[in-house]
């Protein structure tokens, strides 16, 4: 019989970590492209690409390229100085989302922590907001990360009990709803801090007409409109970012995630100088943030992003997903939402928890991750074929057929 090296790894792995994650008990140890091989030479198709970081597949030639070359040249310099890949990583994501200026930080968290700041500066610096009131409205089920501030706002039990004292200066209103939103704005509100899609709360999609909307609000009441891009953004929708499907262009872009292509954490915020341009040396940093590997693999991102063959790729093969995910509306599946190669799919809770279904697709060789009780996220990178989305659709439907 085989050697068994799942298991200690599990264990050690259980013993001496924290158990801030539920991991499925698979323990990965290679993998390229849509593809992950487990210590025990199990293959899986990876249906999560890391929450949309490996948007680009595992390990793509040109990004992992991209770091070997910048690894035989220089790796960090910290701040204190330039390098040569930050003015041109700068320039080239500024250039992809149509906009001046790149602020290069490391997590999403971090870009959305940036972004808070920013608006707030923002706001008492050119909107004359009384220092100390600035207000940001944010949605409902939100996920923008896991800081003290960002968990203030949160309003999910999960991410936010016991964790305060909480940071003032967030309205929190129902996604989706203008009104509401409408009527949570003031003369002290500096932003609109909304995921264009959200992805943590299901993959849920705002009504059409919605982010428009939310921008002419903006824009009437002279309130940024952040949209957090961190898990929408790059490609994952079809389109560049998601708000291009609605022709919305927000006053900062948050991206993070896939904008280090499953090698490094990359994380900005890109938006207007007269925005961005309220920051003074000193008021704002991170020691990794736009270091030589992050901007040398972040520019070969954007360089992929620039032929649209990864968005179309997304908007093609979501189609294929979409319409076998649909089949399954009524056959174990209750509903069905996403945009391009991203879906967030409601399991008949008679039937299954999402947990168990993540299980038994496991069992099946395909890894899929749940959120909230009976929902999964699917999220393949958009190197995946249209053969294998056919076969993750087999493995999903196998399991809901044998529950
Ligand atoms: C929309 C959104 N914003 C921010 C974050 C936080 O990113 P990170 O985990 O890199 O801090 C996430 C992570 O899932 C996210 O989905």
């Amino acid at each position: 019989m085989r050697e068994d090296l799942t298991t200690p790894a599990v264990e050690e792995a259980e013993r001496f970590t924290a158990h801030n994650y539920h991991p499925l008990p698979v323990v990965v140890a290679e993998a390229a492209g849509a593809w992950v091989t487990d210590v025990d030479g199990r293959r899986y198709l990876d249906c999560l690409a890391g929450y949309s970081a490996l948007n680009f597949g595992h390990r793509h030639p040109d990004l992992v390229a991209a770091a070997r070359e910048q690894l035989d040249r220089v790796t960090l310099t910290s701040r204190a100085f330039l390098h040569d890949q930050f003015g041109p990583f700068c320039r080239e994501l500024a250039q992809l989302c149509r906009t001046d200026l790149t602020l290069p930080m490391n997590t999403g968290a971090e870009a959305v922590e940036t972004a808070v700041k920013v608006s707030r500066k923002w706001g008492y610096l050119k909107k004359g907001v009384p220092d100390g009131r600035a207000t940001i409205v944010v949605a409902e089920g939100n996920f923008h990360g896991r800081t003290t501030t960002i968990v203030s706002f949160s309003t999910d039990p999960e991410a936010r009990a016991d964790f305060g004292p909480y940071t003032p200066g967030f309205r929190v209103v129902p996604y989706g709803d203008l009104a509401a939103l409408e009527a949570a704005v003031d003369e002290t509100t500096v932003a609109v801090l909304l995921e264009p899609i959200q992805g943590e709360a299901g993959v849920l999609v705002p009504p059409p007409g919605y982010l428009p909307a939310v921008r002419a609000l903006c824009t009437r009441e002279n309130v940024l409109f952040v949209a957090d891009e961190v898990q929408s953004g790059l490609g994952r929708t079809g389109d560049t970012f998601a708000c291009d499907h609605e022709g919305v262009v927000p006053d900062l872009y948050v991206l993070g995630k896939a904008l280090g292509g499953g090698v490094v954490p990359v994380s900005a915020v890109v938006g207007r100088a007269d925005v961005l341009g309220v920051l003074k040396p000193g008021e704002h940093g991170s020691t990794f943030g736009g270091n030589p590997m992050a901007c040398a693999v972040g520019r070969a991102v954007v360089r992929l992003l620039t032929t649209g063959e990864y968005q179309a790729r997304a908007r093609e093969l979501g189609a294929v997903m979409r319409t076998r995910l649909d089949a399954m509306v009524g056959s174990g599946l209750t509903a069905v939402r996403g945009r391009g190669l991203w879906a967030g799919i409601d399991i008949d809770p008679a039937l299954l928890t999402g947990r168990r279904a993540c299980e038994r697709l496991a069992e099946r060789g395909v890894l899929a991750k749940d959120t909230h009780g009976s929902t999964l996220r699917l999220a393949p990178p958009l190197v995946i074929t249209a053969d294998e989305v056919e076969l993750a659709m087999n493995a999903l439907e196998g399991v809901l057929k044998d529950a």
